[in-house]
């Protein structure tokens, strides 16, 4: 029997920041301490968000359908597939940390400082919903750019960046200290524009269709 499973991307939390910098760790080697992560959590202008998953009691519904909770939604409550609100929040029973973004919103653009996925998990989806959020974020607040740098060796980022219509702008040569690579600037424009709203939940449907279909 299949156990329902749930998908939630949320703003960090101050009791989140612990989680965060473990999970930096492994995927970064520590881009960040915890006082970083709570100078970003401080800053208006910075949107730190977290991806969680697990399962819920049996007999209730799949909550595989995401937006960005911030306190404001009922993050617990049940959504259908379709994301209409269907009343008890089910009982989790299991509740794993493995997405971490971070946008800068610098004038009208999206600085995307930070995407990464918890190594077991990669491979599966949840790395296109994070970047889904960020870009939603990016939208709500007006934003009409988003731009971020990665290392150009980084096949799995860029081909991910290229599935939401980033495009290669440049080289910043000898970028990365540690070994001295060139990082790739990417920038998606047309944040602003209405039909990118429709793009959103385009993508949405889709990054739900791809996770409903798969296991975790
Ligand atoms: C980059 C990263 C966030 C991608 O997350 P993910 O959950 O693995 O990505 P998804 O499963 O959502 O995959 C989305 C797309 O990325 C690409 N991709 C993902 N893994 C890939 C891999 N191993 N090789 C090539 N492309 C890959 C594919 O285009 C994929 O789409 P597809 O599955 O339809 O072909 C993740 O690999 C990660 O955390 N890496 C370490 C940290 C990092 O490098 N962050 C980026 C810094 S700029």
């Amino acid at each position: 029997m299949n156990v329902p499973r749930f998908l939630e991307i949320k703003h960090l939390a101050a009791e989140d920041l612990q989680q965060a910098v473990e999970l930096d760790r492994l995927c970064f080697g520590g881009f960040w301490s915890i006082e970083g992560y709570r100078r970003e959590l401080e800053s208006p202008n910075s949107d730190l968000l977290g991806l969680w998953i697990g399962e819920t009691e049996e007999g209730s519904s799949e909550r595989i359908s995401f937006d960005i909770f911030t306190p404001q939604h009922s993050e617990l409550s049940a959504a259908t597939p379709n994301g209409t609100d269907t009343g008890a929040a089910p009982l989790q029973i299991s509740r794993k940390f493995i997405g971490l973004g971070c946008l800068w919103a610098v004038l009208e653009e999206a600085h995307i400082i930070m995407l990464a996925i918890h190594p077991q998990f990669q491979s599966r989806g949840f790395g296109q919903a994070l970047l889904w959020a960020l870009l939603k974020s990016a939208c709500d607040r007006q934003l009409e750019r988003a731009t971020l740098e990665v290392r150009a060796s980084n096949l799995a980022a860029v081909s991910l960046y290229k599935k939401f219509d980033f495009k290669e702008a440049g080289l910043r040569k000898k970028y990365y200290e540690d070994t001295g690579e060139d990082a790739l600037v990417m920038w998606r424009s047309g944040l602003e524009k209405p039909e990118f709203q429709e793009y959103l939940e385009s993508k949405r449907q889709e990054i739900c269709d791809r996770l409903r279909r798969k296991k975790w």
